[in-house]
Order: C-alpha cells, then structure tokens, then sequence
C-alpha cells in the first residue's frame, strides 16, 4: 500500500468515526522561536491538549509534518529520518483508553488487513507517579490481542512527554513482529534487534508535568496518538528499509545512476536530506548561522559532501530536485507550488559551500597529517570550529572527515566554542522575537498593546474561538495573525476598529500580574504557546476586556495609542488571517 492510500484511509477512517480532519501545522512553528520545528502532531495541539476549546470540536485527525534532528548524525543507516509524517487523532476531553484502543485495532486489522498475530502491544506497568494500565491490556485482550503479545514497561518506554515540561501521560504502543528471529529468549517490543517495529502510540494524557518535576491532572483527559507513516509504508510493502519505498526510491535510483562510486550510506543521506531540506525550505525556512537556519544548512551541506563522495556532478542537483518533486507532490503540493524558490534555495547553499569545500578539505588533511606525524588521533575542539567558521563545515561533516580518517574530534570543546558564537548571535535574535517586538522603541510598545486590544475585538467582533497565531511589529506598523475560517466583512472591520478606538478612547489602564502558569491558564488567560512560558510568567490585563500572558512591554493607559485603523486584512495560511495596522497620533 502506497504512503498516499495509508494517509488516505486514516483520515477517512477516523473522519467516519466522527473526528474532523484538520491541515497539518507548518513544519516551523509560527511565531514561536522557543521550537525549532514540529516534532510531533500534538505540538500545534498543546493549547486544546490543556483545555481550551477547539473550533473544529473534540476529536480531531491530521498529517502532521515532523522534524526531529537529534538522530541526524544516525541518517544514512537503514533507518532514521529527520523529517518523517505522522498520523494522529486526538480526543480532547471525549473518548478515552477503550475507544481509542478499539478504533486503533480496528484501524490496523480491517482497514491497513494487519494480521492480528502480528500485533504485540505495550502498556504502561505503573510507579508512584501512575498506576499500572490494566484497563488499556483488558481492552486489548478483549478485542483479541493474546495475551502472550501484551508487555508491561515503565516511563522509559511506555511514557510520552515532549521535553521535560507539559502535558503528558501513559501510553500504549503497538508493534508489528517482522517475522525475524528473535534475538535472545528475552526478546520483545522494547528490543532493539529489529524483529519488533514500533507501529503507533496512543498516549492517554492526563497529567501536567511541572518544571519542578511534580504532577499535575489535567482539567480534561486527552488521546493523543501518533503513527509514523513512511514506516507504516515500509512495513505494508514488506521493505527492509524506508529507502525502499515509492517516497524514496525514484531518487536512490538516480543517484545510483549517476554516481561514480557506489556508496549506499551516502545514498541515502542526500535522498533523506533533501527531502527534509525541500519541505523546510517550502515552509518559509531559509540557511542562516542560528537555530531552525543553521540545521536546514546543515542538512544541504551534509547532502552535498555526500554528493562529492558520490562524485555526482553538483550540476545534476536540480534535475535531481526536479525528480523529487514530481514523486512527492501528490503527498505535498506545497512542493510544486514552490518548485522553483526550493530549487534556488537549495543550489546557491550548495554554491556557497563548494566555494570552500574543496579548501576546508585540504585544511582537514593537513590536520589530520599533524595528528597523526605526533602519533594522536582527536582533532581539537578549535580546529573543528576553525573548520566550521571559516570554511563552513557543520562539525558533523568534520566528524564523518575524521571517522573516514580513523580519527575523532573533541566535540566538548566545539560545543563550548559553537555556544559561546551562538549565545552572541542568540542575544540578538531574543531581542527581535521579545514579544515579535524589533525594538522597544514608544511606538513599538504602543502597537505591542494595540494587538492585545485586536485581540480581544476580534473575539468579540467574529467569535470567541478567534486566537493569536502571531505577530509581528515595527515602529511604523502592527501586523497580527490570527485564526479565521472566512475572509472578513467590511462590516467586521469597521467594527473591529470601532471597539479598539472605543477601547483607547476609555483610557483604560494596562495592569501587570505575575503568577503561576497554573494559575494563569486557570484564570483564562490568553496565551499563544503555553509550553514556551517559564513557570511564573506575567498576565497582563486591560481593563476587563484583555487578559493574556505577555513578557510586555506595554504602555500603562490605553489613552497613549491614538487612533488604530485597519490597513489590509488578508490571508495567511490556511485559516489562518493577517491584519495590518497602524496607529495614527
Ligand atoms: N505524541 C506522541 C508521539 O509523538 C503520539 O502522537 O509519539
């Protein structure tokens, strides 16, 4: 079964079980610098996870785009992938274990026609935090899992938190047993030899983990599920690797025809990195030195070395992207739509780092030479840096330099270096994104309160489910996005101007409270990305028409603003709306 027939079906599946299909988030969260990117399909969801309500209801199904890049320098064996997609469904406060269970079994036996002896499943064993699932394991025998195929585990495996911080839960995961030989008499699920393959993860979320470790219950008990797909695909085409599958192929066959040394590590690395690279660069993502930029360049850089190592002509790269999108772009129309931005994006990186790839080359292996003539075999923290800085070379690309060379690179010490650089980059970005605030000019504190005023006008003016998906503002002008299915009246707009005047004009005064973050969702406090607040965090209020948790700064009275008028309002994303304003004095 094809990717596109898996996702399909799931959505239709989930769909006729009364879940409302909603789009997959963008691969970079918007307006949240505290994430580098997606990882996972309940990421957008966290607000709803926590209690808010959601505009399409309590049962939701998506495809989620997914980066995750801690695997990255793993990319290359027959495995891991920094992108991947991910089926979820949600219940937010609706069914919970025995439904979720059932529809999972169902959807694995009857729809994806998995033999039920395939199936070996997990659950949570309980500690002092949660007890032991018993009632998740009786539902799986109870819709027919033997009961030699259900494992007890602790929080290392049966467990789901993104981070350290936030919503959180027991899960139950299902495998499927490839029909390898088991490795040891104790084989099973939580076994790394590869005759069990993690298939999907129903997390029942209900607790809050806090920063200071302790848990919290939830106001509501949630689902939320996640199945990978390409390994999904993998799995139903009986393939022994991702790379085997249509997502992939076309392009390991064509570098395989190209090449002119036969290398299927570095295959697969320029098949998986371009992929990752194309769907970030389709997502607004750009190459730059810090954060979410620097792991795109990363990832052309690594492709392109692997390109060398292939001695495929660097030319072909866009005949290559070409091929790529033609593949994907039934999964990804978004490709094709921005064929040609991913193309140049793609090619000037790779143009920039062959400038210095060959010299960086010839500085590694003079390197190298020194190391070995004095009988060592670590390449110093600064030299990697070195490598990085002026001939720009991620330290993995070093790395692999040094492991084809027999040698090692003291990464600590890079590290060190690599933080120090970035924490001076860094100090620079925090300041733009306070707030998406450029400066803290007068002006910009003044439209920073304004769209706090928006804010609370659109709620009122369309409806109560409105909520702030970003922002952006310069001392000229105030641009805020925010969640709408329709594109507004002229009726809307007047009115949303004439409350925010109204506002303005009362003089109302602009109060800052500091309290638990607890204690500020609790309250009702607005809030944009709970996850990214530290513990205590600061409400502002306006009036009793605003409350939102805010870093600031905003002015002390309403009466400072001037008159607010609506400049533009047009679309964003897919329901998501962009107002452009400004404040006249
Ligand atoms: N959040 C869980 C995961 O990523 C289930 O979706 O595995």
């Amino acid at each position: 079964m094809k990717a596109i027939e898996i996702r399909n079906k799931y959505l239709n599946f989930f769909e006729r079980n009364g879940h409302s299909v909603i789009p997959s988030a963008p691969l970079i969260p918007e307006n949240d610098p505290s994430v580098l990117f997606n990882t996972a399909g309940m990421q957008p969801l966290v607000p709803y996870l926590l209690g808010q309500k959601h505009p399409k209801g309590t049962r939701l199904v998506d495809f989620q785009k997914c980066v995750r890049t801690n695997d990255i320098d793993e990319v290359g064996d027959n495995r891991h992938l920094t992108y991947f997609e991910m089926l979820g469904n949600w219940s937010l406060g609706d069914y919970f274990k025995e439904e979720s269970v059932k529809m999972s079994f169902d959807f694995l036996t009857k729809e994806l026609n998995i033999p039920i002896e395939k199936l070996h499943v997990t659950c949570f064993a309980g500690d002092k935090d949660c007890p032991k699932d018993e009632e998740t394991a009786n539902v799986w025998k109870k819709v027919g899992i033997p009961e030699n195929h259900i494992y007890y585990f602790g929080k290392d495996n049966n467990w789901w938190i993104a981070g350290e911080e936030g919503p959180c839960g027991p899960d139950t995961e299902m495998f499927y047993d490839t029909g390898k030989p088991a490795c040891s008499e104790n084989c099973n699920p939580s076994c790394d030899c590869g005759k069990f393959v993690e298939i999907w993860n129903n997390v029942f979320m209900q607790y809050y983990k806090n920063a200071d470790g302790s848990y919290s219950k939830l106001k509501q008990k949630n689902v939320d599920t996640g199945l990978g797909l390409e390994r999904m695909a993998m799995l139903l085409q009986g393939k022994e690797t991702p790379f085997d599958i249509e997502i992939f192929k076309p392009v390991m066959d064509k570098l395989q025809e190209l090449q002119k040394v036969d290398n299927i590590h570095s295959r697969r690395i320029v098949t998986e990195h371009l992929r990752t690279s194309m769907m970030i660069i389709s997502d607004g993502g750009r190459p730059s030195n810090v954060d979410r930029g620097y792991v795109l360049r990363r990832l052309i850089r690594r492709m392109t070395r692997h390109m060398n190592n292939l001695q495929i002509n660097l030319d072909e790269l866009a005949n290559i992207i070409n091929l790529y999108i033609d593949t994907l772009k039934e999964l990804y129309p978004e490709l094709d739509k921005n064929k040609e931005v991913i193309k140049n994006v793609i090619v000037e990186e790779k143009n920039k780092f062959i400038k210095t790839l060959t010299n960086g080359e010839k500085e590694f292996n003079k390197e190298a030479a020194k190391l070995r003539s004095e009988n060592k075999d670590i390449l110093e923290g600064k030299t990697v840096f070195r490598l990085y800085d002026t001939f720009g070379f991620p330290p993995e690309v070093t790395s692999e330099l040094a492991k084809e060379n027999g040698l090692t690179i003291n990464m600590e010490e890079f590290n060190k270096l690599f933080k120090e650089h970035q924490e001076k980059s860094r100090a620079g970005a925090s300041q733009k994104f306070k707030g998406g605030l450029a400066d803290q000019s007068e002006e910009t504190i003044a439209y920073h309160t304004a769209t706090h005023l928006l804010n609370a006008a659109l709620k009122i003016v369309i409806n109560k489910d409105v909520h702030q998906r970003g922002s952006n503002i310069t001392a000229e002008r105030m641009r805020f996005d925010f969640s709408c299915d329709h594109k507004m009246t002229e009726e809307e707009k007047a009115k949303t101007e004439e409350l925010v005047n109204k506002w303005i004009q009362e003089g109302l005064d602009v109060k800052c409270t500091e309290m638990s973050k607890e204690e500020a969702i609790v309250s009702g406090a607005e809030c944009m990305f709970i996850e990214k607040y530290p513990d205590i965090v600061t409400v502002y209020t306006i009036g009793d028409i605003s409350k939102e948790l805010c870093g600031g700064p905003h002015v002390k009275n309403t009466k400072e603003l001037g008159t607010f008028k609506i400049k533009k309002e047009e679309a964003s994303s897919a329901g998501v709306r962009r107002i452009k304003a400004v404040l006249i004095k």
